[in-house]
């Protein structure tokens, strides 16, 4: 078989394919296949409970953060404020860093750490930090306060807020008895 005879049998074959080729695209072209959006079968599942979601949906399923703070642990709670420190002081006359000191939160009067430039929207909130705000503001900082300068996406785990508002407690002149609050 000499060169000449081997180019026209690959001729051939490409050009059997190339053939196939169009009637293919031809077909489809003709027939649409209908393709689904999402592949498979769609099964209705309902949907789970929106427990810790990230996004701050309303979450019914929560269990009240009192209750969470009976069985909160402070240690846990002092890993988790690492979270906060770059740009959190937590002890007595602490710096402000990005964001104000947070000496005795709870039960401070929002936005009033001396000193500290606050956000407009911050300048706005009035009353004490209360355990339940802190949770919320804790979760989902935009959710809550949209405009503030607190550019932290938040702690979706309701327990793990509890661990943290626990070891936020401590850091007071007048630590609540928190873990007693929800015998009430
Ligand atoms: C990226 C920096 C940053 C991180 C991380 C951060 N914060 Fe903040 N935080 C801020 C800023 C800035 C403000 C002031 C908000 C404003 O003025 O809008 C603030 C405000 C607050 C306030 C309100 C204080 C007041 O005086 O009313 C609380 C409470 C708070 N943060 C808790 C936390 C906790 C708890 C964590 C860790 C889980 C955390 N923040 C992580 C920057 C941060």
């Amino acid at each position: 078989m000499d060169s000449f005879e081997l180019n026209k049998i690959m001729g051939a074959i490409l050009g059997t394919c190339l053939g196939l080729l169009s009637l293919n695209i031809a077909a489809n072209a003709i027939f649409h296949p209908a393709v689904p959006a999402k592949p498979g079968y769609a099964i209705a599942v309902p949907e789970k409970p929106a427990g810790g979601d990230p996004k701050g949906a309303p979450a019914q399923q929560e269990p009240p953060i009192e209750q969470l703070l009976a069985s909160a642990d402070l240690a846990r709670g002092e890993t988790s404020h690492n979270k906060c420190v770059s740009c959190h002081t937590f002890d007595k006359g602490g710096r402000n860093l990005v964001g104000p000191n947070l000496y005795g939160v709870i039960g401070r009067e929002k936005g009033s750490e001396a000193g500290f430039n606050y956000s407009a929207a911050f300048k706005k909130m009035k009353g004490p930090w209360t355990v339940q705000e802190l949770s919320d503001f804790i979760k989902n900082p935009k959710l809550m306060v949209p405009g503030t300068s607190m550019t932290y996406a938040g702690i979706p785990r309701a327990s793990e807020r509890a661990d943290l508002i626990l070891f936020l407690n401590s850091k007071s002149d007048k630590p609540q008895n928190l873990k007693a609050a929800q015998a009430k």
